[in-house]
């Protein structure tokens, strides 16, 4: 009788993952990227890394046979990036692999089973069954590996969210903070139904939250300038509280933001910029299981956040995002209100 993922005990699981997935007999080298090429603005890397201490530099690099449940489990990377690494495959195959207590926030963006064709091996037409039942899988691996106070974020369509967020509720060891809704700049109308225009954020905690910092946008940009009935002055001149709408995401449709061998779904810079600055300091991990065009890792690169990241089809793409450097950053005007921390020092389209 096949048993349940729940009923099996740690040494059941490596011993059918060791045969399931066998160590390599030759192992292929690895590609080391040469140094981030990401420059900061002038000092404010310094300023960043002295508000928010020395924890960075102190953690070091992440050694891939670190990340594994067990000695025995091998976790063969295809790429190594000054912070963090890279690894090809099915994410269930890898999260199942990695220790518990690893990383301090993730943050998933999942095909959303419309049907779309992404790599070769994505499947991404499951009934609506499966796919729930296969996103609360790698959901459940990832509160697993999640630290205790770290966040975890999902990006989907509010059809699915409402579900996956449901599954989350029911862990006793999560805690909701937000439902984030995202604008949409450009979408079809759907006949005999309201005009679609938000993505879902949901942003859980495993338990009271370790790292929360509060970012503040730009009081000028993006219509933030609101009736403060008549007091203004008394406003932080650090700009308004985020909200938990976010109506300022820039699509990501020009060339000098998305990679040319991978033209759909890849998310503005911007998005993770808030996820990362919100939810962690510099020299934390940050996992993300569906790497797409590598959006997540660029990031902590130029923020100095470790990662952790997977993909199955698109590695070549990461790749070269990582190493090439050729990509934009979206402009962002954010500013994180504690320490104070310019959030705005990239190279960024504006350059
Ligand atoms: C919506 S995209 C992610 C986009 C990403 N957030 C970005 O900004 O570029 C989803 C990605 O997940 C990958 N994928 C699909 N199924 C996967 C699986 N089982 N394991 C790992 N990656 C998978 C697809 O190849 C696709 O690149």
């Amino acid at each position: 009788m096949r048993r349940r993922y729940d009923d099996l005990s740690d040494d059941d699981l490596i011993e059918g993952l060791l045969k399931t997935f066998p160590p390599p007999k030759n192992p292929t080298p690895l590609s080391i990227s040469r140094t981030n090429d990401i420059s900061l603005a002038p000092g404010s890397r310094d300023q960043h890394d002295g508000e928010m201490g020395k924890r960075g530099e102190s953690r070091g690099r992440l050694h891939p046979e670190s990340l594994a449940r067990s000695r025995e489990l091998t976790l063969q990377p295809r790429y190594v990036a000054p912070s963090g690494v890279l690894f090809e495959g099915d994410c269930l195959d890898y999260l199942l692999r990695f220790k518990s207590d690893l990383v301090d926030t993730v943050f998933a963006d999942p095909p959303f089973n419309l049907g779309k064709s992404y790599g070769d091996r994505t499947v991404d037409s499951r009934t609506d069954a499966d796919y729930v039942e296969w996103c609360q899988r790698w959901l459940r691996e990832c509160v697993r590996v999640l630290t205790p106070g770290g966040a975890l974020f999902v990006y989907n369509l509010p059809k699915w969210n409402l579900l996956l967020g449901a599954y989350l509720m029911g862990l006793a060891d999560l805690q909701f903070r937000h439902s984030i809704a995202i604008e949409m700049k450009s979408c079809l109308p759907i006949p005999g139904r309201l005009y679609p225009a938000h993505y879902s954020l949901l942003y859980f905690t495993k338990g009271k939250p370790k790292t929360f910092r509060k970012i503040r946008t730009c009081r000028h940009c993006g219509g933030e300038i609101r009736d403060y009935g008549g007091h203004r002055k008394a406003m932080n001149p650090l700009g308004v509280n985020l909200k938990d709408v976010w109506t300022d995401i820039p699509p990501v449709r020009h060339w000098k933001f998305k990679s040319r061998e991978r033209r759909a779904n890849a998310l503005s810079t911007k998005v993770l910029d808030r996820v990362v600055e919100m939810t962690t300091g510099p020299g934390d991990i940050v996992l993300d299981p569906f790497g797409g065009s590598g959006t997540t890792y660029a990031v902590c690169e130029s923020r100095g956040r470790r990662w952790i990241g997977i993909e199955l089809d698109f590695c070549d793409e990461i790749v070269d995002r990582l190493s090439g450097g050729k990509l934009k950053h979206h402009r962002n005007d954010d500013k994180v209100d504690e320490p104070h921390v310019d959030l705005f020092g990239w190279p960024s389209a504006a350059d």
